[in-house]
Protein backbone atom coordinates (compact mmCIF):
# COMPACT_ATOMS: atom_id res chain seq x y z
CA UNK A 1 0.00 0.00 0.00
CA UNK A 2 1.70 3.28 -0.64
CA UNK A 3 -1.15 5.61 -0.42
CA UNK A 4 -3.53 6.04 3.02
CA UNK A 5 -5.98 8.58 3.99
CA UNK A 6 -6.68 9.45 7.54
CA UNK A 7 -10.32 11.47 8.55
CA UNK A 8 -12.29 12.17 12.15
CA UNK A 9 -16.25 11.47 12.43
CA UNK A 10 -18.58 12.61 14.66
CA UNK A 11 -18.07 14.33 17.43
CA UNK A 12 -14.80 15.54 18.29
CA UNK A 13 -12.65 14.07 20.67
CA UNK A 14 -9.00 15.59 22.89
CA UNK A 15 -6.29 13.39 21.07
CA UNK A 16 -7.40 13.29 17.64
CA UNK A 17 -4.95 15.68 16.74
CA UNK A 18 -2.19 13.54 18.45
CA UNK A 19 -4.05 10.23 16.55
CA UNK A 20 -3.51 12.23 13.34
CA UNK A 21 -0.01 12.74 14.13
CA UNK A 22 0.64 9.52 15.03
CA UNK A 23 -0.82 7.94 11.78
CA UNK A 24 1.31 10.53 9.60
CA UNK A 25 4.45 9.56 11.29
CA UNK A 26 4.14 6.17 10.85
CA UNK A 27 2.81 5.74 7.56
CA UNK A 28 6.13 7.86 6.66
CA UNK A 29 8.19 5.44 8.71
CA UNK A 30 6.43 1.96 6.53
CA UNK A 31 7.24 4.89 3.51
CA UNK A 32 3.68 5.47 2.66
CA UNK A 33 2.36 8.49 1.88
CA UNK A 34 -0.75 10.03 3.68
CA UNK A 35 -4.21 12.36 2.29
CA UNK A 36 -5.90 14.05 5.32
CA UNK A 37 -9.61 13.97 4.40
CA UNK A 38 -11.39 17.23 5.76
CA UNK A 39 -15.25 16.97 7.50
CA UNK A 40 -15.56 13.79 8.16
CA UNK A 41 -17.17 11.68 5.29
CA UNK A 42 -18.24 14.97 4.35
CA UNK A 43 -15.18 16.48 2.88
CA UNK A 44 -14.98 12.39 1.19
CA UNK A 45 -17.69 13.34 -0.83
CA UNK A 46 -16.47 16.62 -1.70
CA UNK A 47 -13.12 15.55 -2.62
CA UNK A 48 -11.67 18.03 0.31
CA UNK A 49 -8.89 16.14 0.80
CA UNK A 50 -5.16 17.37 1.54
CA UNK A 51 -1.59 15.89 1.49
CA UNK A 52 0.13 15.67 4.79
CA UNK A 53 3.32 15.38 5.93
CA UNK A 54 5.19 14.52 9.08
CA UNK A 55 6.24 18.41 9.70
CA UNK A 56 2.33 19.26 8.29
CA UNK A 57 1.17 17.33 12.16
CA UNK A 58 4.22 19.26 14.09
CA UNK A 59 3.09 21.21 17.42
CA UNK A 60 -0.45 19.82 17.52
CA UNK A 61 -0.33 16.87 19.80
CA UNK A 62 -1.30 19.09 22.86
CA UNK A 63 -3.80 20.52 20.68
CA UNK A 64 -7.89 19.50 21.23
CA UNK A 65 -10.10 19.12 18.44
CA UNK A 66 -9.30 18.09 14.97
CA UNK A 67 -7.14 19.61 12.50
CA UNK A 68 -8.59 17.75 9.69
CA UNK A 69 -12.40 19.11 11.29
CA UNK A 70 -15.19 16.77 11.77
CA UNK A 71 -18.99 16.72 10.61
CA UNK A 72 -21.66 13.90 10.94
CA UNK A 73 -22.70 12.99 7.40
CA UNK A 74 -26.00 11.95 6.13
CA UNK A 75 -25.59 11.10 2.47
CA UNK A 76 -23.04 8.30 3.24
CA UNK A 77 -25.43 6.28 4.65
CA UNK A 78 -26.89 5.98 1.56
CA UNK A 79 -25.32 3.44 -1.52
CA UNK A 80 -24.93 6.89 -3.61
CA UNK A 81 -23.10 8.60 -1.21
CA UNK A 82 -20.52 5.86 -0.66
CA UNK A 83 -20.05 5.95 -4.24
CA UNK A 84 -18.95 8.96 -4.74
CA UNK A 85 -16.63 8.23 -1.87
CA UNK A 86 -14.83 5.44 -3.38
CA UNK A 87 -14.46 8.22 -6.58
CA UNK A 88 -12.86 10.43 -4.71
CA UNK A 89 -10.23 7.63 -2.91
CA UNK A 90 -9.63 6.52 -6.44
CA UNK A 91 -8.90 9.80 -7.86
CA UNK A 92 -6.95 10.51 -5.23
CA UNK A 93 -5.00 7.21 -5.27
CA UNK A 94 -5.69 6.87 -1.79
CA UNK A 95 -5.74 2.93 -1.41
CA UNK A 96 -6.27 2.50 2.41
CA UNK A 97 -8.38 4.94 5.28
CA UNK A 98 -8.18 5.21 8.70
CA UNK A 99 -10.79 6.04 10.43
CA UNK A 100 -11.04 8.23 13.56
CA UNK A 101 -14.39 7.90 15.17
CA UNK A 102 -17.23 6.55 17.01
CA UNK A 103 -19.71 3.47 16.17
CA UNK A 104 -21.16 5.47 13.12
CA UNK A 105 -17.77 5.99 11.34
CA UNK A 106 -16.90 2.56 11.36
CA UNK A 107 -20.40 1.89 9.92
CA UNK A 108 -19.50 3.99 6.92
CA UNK A 109 -16.25 2.14 7.22
CA UNK A 110 -17.80 -1.19 6.76
CA UNK A 111 -20.02 -0.13 3.95
CA UNK A 112 -17.32 1.29 2.04
CA UNK A 113 -14.97 -1.54 2.62
CA UNK A 114 -18.32 -4.50 1.81
CA UNK A 115 -19.18 -1.94 -1.69
CA UNK A 116 -16.13 -1.33 -2.87
CA UNK A 117 -13.24 -2.99 -1.13
CA UNK A 118 -11.36 0.08 0.13
CA UNK A 119 -9.35 -1.42 3.38
CA UNK A 120 -10.30 0.71 6.80
CA UNK A 121 -9.11 0.41 9.95
CA UNK A 122 -10.81 2.48 12.63
CA UNK A 123 -9.36 4.28 16.04
CA UNK A 124 -11.86 4.78 18.36
CA UNK A 125 -11.86 8.15 19.01
CA UNK A 126 -15.19 10.26 21.57
CA UNK A 127 -15.60 11.26 24.68
CA UNK A 128 -17.77 8.85 25.69
CA UNK A 129 -16.06 5.62 25.74
CA UNK A 130 -19.15 3.74 24.39
CA UNK A 131 -17.12 1.67 22.35
CA UNK A 132 -17.25 -2.04 22.55
CA UNK A 133 -13.81 -4.11 21.59
CA UNK A 134 -11.78 -1.81 23.94
CA UNK A 135 -11.10 -0.72 26.94
CA UNK A 136 -10.51 2.83 26.47
CA UNK A 137 -11.44 5.02 23.74
CA UNK A 138 -9.31 8.37 22.72
CA UNK A 139 -10.94 11.87 24.89
CA UNK A 140 -12.56 9.93 27.73
CA UNK A 141 -10.06 10.33 29.97
CA UNK A 142 -9.63 14.11 29.19
CA UNK A 143 -13.59 14.60 29.51
CA UNK A 144 -13.74 12.75 32.73
CA UNK A 145 -10.55 14.84 34.19
CA UNK A 146 -12.48 18.25 32.98
CA UNK A 147 -15.74 17.24 34.71
CA UNK A 148 -13.65 16.01 37.95
CA UNK A 149 -12.39 19.83 37.72
CA UNK A 150 -15.79 21.32 37.62
CA UNK A 151 -16.96 18.74 39.82
CA UNK A 152 -13.96 19.83 42.86
CA UNK A 153 -15.07 23.36 42.16
CA UNK A 154 -18.43 22.96 42.66
CA UNK A 155 -18.15 21.01 45.97
CA UNK A 156 -16.37 24.24 47.20
CA UNK A 157 -19.28 26.35 47.27
CA UNK A 158 -21.58 23.60 47.60
CA UNK A 159 -19.68 23.26 51.01
CA UNK A 160 -19.42 26.91 51.49
CA UNK A 161 -23.62 26.90 51.29
CA UNK A 162 -24.53 23.99 52.29
CA UNK A 163 -25.98 23.21 49.29
CA UNK A 164 -27.28 20.58 46.90
CA UNK A 165 -25.59 21.04 43.78
CA UNK A 166 -26.52 18.67 40.52
CA UNK A 167 -23.95 18.79 37.66
CA UNK A 168 -24.69 16.99 34.48
CA UNK A 169 -22.32 15.84 32.20
CA UNK A 170 -22.50 14.09 29.18
CA UNK A 171 -23.30 10.53 28.14
CA UNK A 172 -25.83 9.80 26.08
CA UNK A 173 -25.87 5.96 25.93
CA UNK A 174 -23.55 5.32 28.91
CA UNK A 175 -22.28 6.30 32.57
CA UNK A 176 -18.52 5.91 32.25
CA UNK A 177 -17.97 9.87 32.68
CA UNK A 178 -20.93 10.48 35.05
CA UNK A 179 -19.72 7.03 37.67
CA UNK A 180 -15.61 7.88 37.06
CA UNK A 181 -16.26 11.21 37.81
CA UNK A 182 -18.60 10.88 40.58
CA UNK A 183 -16.18 8.22 42.07
CA UNK A 184 -13.57 10.62 41.56
CA UNK A 185 -14.74 13.56 42.57
CA UNK A 186 -16.34 12.01 46.16
CA UNK A 187 -20.00 12.83 45.01
CA UNK A 188 -23.00 11.36 47.06
CA UNK A 189 -24.58 10.18 44.27
CA UNK A 190 -24.82 9.72 40.69
CA UNK A 191 -27.35 8.89 38.22
CA UNK A 192 -26.88 6.72 35.10
CA UNK A 193 -28.31 5.19 32.24
CA UNK A 194 -27.81 1.96 33.22
CA UNK A 195 -30.15 2.07 36.05
CA UNK A 196 -33.65 3.42 35.88
CA UNK A 197 -33.94 6.28 37.88
CA UNK A 198 -35.72 6.22 41.50
CA UNK A 199 -36.11 9.78 42.84
CA UNK A 200 -37.95 8.14 45.75
CA UNK A 201 -34.23 6.47 46.76
CA UNK A 202 -32.35 9.37 45.65
CA UNK A 203 -34.61 11.98 47.90
CA UNK A 204 -33.92 8.89 51.13
CA UNK A 205 -30.20 8.85 50.10
CA UNK A 206 -30.22 12.73 50.71
CA UNK A 207 -32.45 12.30 54.24
CA UNK A 208 -29.81 9.27 54.93
CA UNK A 209 -27.06 11.74 53.96
CA UNK A 210 -28.06 14.40 56.45
CA UNK A 211 -28.63 12.24 59.24
CA UNK A 212 -25.31 11.31 59.28
CA UNK A 213 -24.11 14.88 59.52
CA UNK A 214 -23.50 15.96 55.83
CA UNK A 215 -24.52 19.24 54.85
CA UNK A 216 -24.04 19.41 51.42
CA UNK A 217 -23.84 16.96 48.09
CA UNK A 218 -23.02 16.71 45.21
CA UNK A 219 -25.10 14.59 42.42
CA UNK A 220 -23.95 13.81 39.15
CA UNK A 221 -26.02 13.20 36.32
CA UNK A 222 -25.86 11.19 33.38
CA UNK A 223 -27.32 13.36 30.37
CA UNK A 224 -28.94 10.43 28.82
CA UNK A 225 -30.80 9.34 31.68
CA UNK A 226 -34.36 8.04 31.85
CA UNK A 227 -35.76 10.98 34.01
CA UNK A 228 -34.94 13.86 31.79
CA UNK A 229 -31.86 16.36 32.82
CA UNK A 230 -30.57 17.32 35.39
CA UNK A 231 -32.73 20.84 36.05
CA UNK A 232 -35.94 18.01 35.81
CA UNK A 233 -34.89 15.50 38.81
CA UNK A 234 -33.62 18.05 41.01
CA UNK A 235 -36.84 20.36 40.82
CA UNK A 236 -38.71 16.73 41.55
CA UNK A 237 -36.37 15.90 44.48
CA UNK A 238 -37.37 19.64 45.68
CA UNK A 239 -40.83 19.17 45.57
CA UNK A 240 -40.96 15.77 47.54
CA UNK A 241 -38.51 16.56 50.20
CA UNK A 242 -36.68 18.93 52.05
CA UNK A 243 -34.41 19.55 49.89
CA UNK A 244 -34.94 22.90 48.77
CA UNK A 245 -32.40 25.08 47.95
CA UNK A 246 -30.08 23.11 45.12
CA UNK A 247 -28.20 24.50 42.20
CA UNK A 248 -27.83 23.18 38.59
CA UNK A 249 -24.47 22.78 36.44
CA UNK A 250 -24.71 22.05 33.08
CA UNK A 251 -20.83 20.91 32.09
CA UNK A 252 -22.11 20.21 28.27
CA UNK A 253 -19.19 20.87 25.67
CA UNK A 254 -16.80 22.09 27.83
CA UNK A 255 -15.92 18.22 28.00
CA UNK A 256 -15.39 17.90 24.38
CA UNK A 257 -12.21 20.64 24.22
CA UNK A 258 -9.03 21.04 25.86
CA UNK A 259 -5.16 19.68 25.93
CA UNK A 260 -5.34 15.98 26.01
CA UNK A 261 -4.18 14.39 28.98
CA UNK A 262 -0.81 12.08 28.74
CA UNK A 263 -3.25 9.06 28.94
CA UNK A 264 -5.32 10.32 25.80
CA UNK A 265 -1.88 11.31 23.60
CA UNK A 266 0.00 8.10 24.52
CA UNK A 267 -3.55 5.76 23.78
CA UNK A 268 -4.24 7.96 20.10
CA UNK A 269 -0.32 7.74 19.49
CA UNK A 270 -0.68 3.79 19.93
CA UNK A 271 -3.64 3.29 18.57
CA UNK A 272 -2.70 5.52 15.36
CA UNK A 273 0.21 3.61 15.38
CA UNK A 274 -0.87 0.17 15.01
CA UNK A 275 -4.06 1.23 13.11
CA UNK A 276 -1.44 2.12 9.84
CA UNK A 277 1.32 -0.91 10.67
CA UNK A 278 -2.26 -3.11 10.44
CA UNK A 279 -3.28 -1.30 6.65
CA UNK A 280 0.55 -1.94 5.72
CA UNK A 281 0.02 -5.70 6.38
CA UNK A 282 -3.16 -5.79 4.58
CA UNK A 283 -5.70 -6.05 7.32
CA UNK A 284 -9.17 -4.66 6.68
CA UNK A 285 -11.96 -4.48 8.71
CA UNK A 286 -11.11 -3.61 12.08
CA UNK A 287 -10.61 -1.39 15.08
CA UNK A 288 -7.32 -0.48 16.84
CA UNK A 289 -8.33 -0.74 20.72
CA UNK A 290 -6.59 -1.58 23.95
CA UNK A 291 -7.48 -4.58 26.02
CA UNK A 292 -5.68 -4.59 29.44
CA UNK A 293 -1.89 -3.76 28.64
CA UNK A 294 -2.38 -4.82 24.95
CA UNK A 295 -3.01 -2.83 21.69
CA UNK A 296 -5.63 -5.47 19.91
CA UNK A 297 -7.51 -5.33 16.58
CA UNK A 298 -11.07 -5.97 17.05
CA UNK A 299 -14.13 -6.64 14.12
CA UNK A 300 -16.14 -3.40 13.62
CA UNK A 301 -19.06 -5.01 14.71
CA UNK A 302 -17.79 -5.01 17.99
CA UNK A 303 -18.09 -1.43 18.25
CA UNK A 304 -21.81 -1.83 18.70
CA UNK A 305 -22.00 -5.59 19.46
CA UNK A 306 -20.07 -5.89 22.78
CA UNK A 307 -21.10 -4.23 25.76
CA UNK A 308 -19.14 -0.77 26.19
CA UNK A 309 -20.93 -0.02 30.17
CA UNK A 310 -18.78 0.37 32.90
CA UNK A 311 -18.16 -2.48 35.06
CA UNK A 312 -21.12 -2.78 37.92
CA UNK A 313 -17.87 -2.60 40.92
CA UNK A 314 -17.93 0.87 40.18
CA UNK A 315 -21.22 1.31 41.28
CA UNK A 316 -20.44 -0.76 44.37
CA UNK A 317 -17.43 1.37 45.08
CA UNK A 318 -19.58 4.70 44.85
CA UNK A 319 -21.98 3.88 46.99
CA UNK A 320 -19.24 2.77 49.81
CA UNK A 321 -17.26 5.42 49.55
CA UNK A 322 -20.37 7.96 49.23
CA UNK A 323 -20.95 6.92 53.03
O1 LIG B 1 -20.62 11.61 21.41
C1 LIG B 1 -19.96 12.66 22.03
C2 LIG B 1 -20.95 13.65 22.58
O2 LIG B 1 -20.23 14.72 23.18
C3 LIG B 1 -21.97 13.12 23.59
O3 LIG B 1 -21.45 12.95 24.89
C4 LIG B 1 -23.03 14.15 23.51
O4 LIG B 1 -24.28 13.62 23.88
C5 LIG B 1 -23.04 14.53 22.04
O5 LIG B 1 -21.75 14.18 21.55
C6 LIG B 1 -23.31 15.97 21.74
O6 LIG B 1 -23.37 16.12 20.39
P1 LIG B 1 -23.31 17.54 19.64
O7 LIG B 1 -21.90 18.01 19.70
O8 LIG B 1 -23.75 17.23 18.25
O9 LIG B 1 -24.23 18.45 20.38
Amino acid sequence: MKRIGVLTSGGDSPGMNAAIRAVVRTASHHGMTVHGIRHGYQGLLDGDIIPMGPRDVGGIINRGGTILRSARCKDFYEPEGRKRGAAALEAFGIEGLVTIGGDGTYRGALALEKEHGIRCIGVPGTIDNDIGGTDFTIGFDTALNTALEAIDRLRDTAESHDRIFYVEVMGRRNGFIAMFSAIAGGAEYVLVPEVPTDVDELVRSLDRARLRGKRSSVIVVAEGGDAGDAATIAKKVAERSVFKEYRVTVIGHLQRGGSPTAFDRILAGRLGMRAVQALAEGQTGLMAGVDGRDVVLRPFSDAWEHSSHYDPDYAKLMQILAL
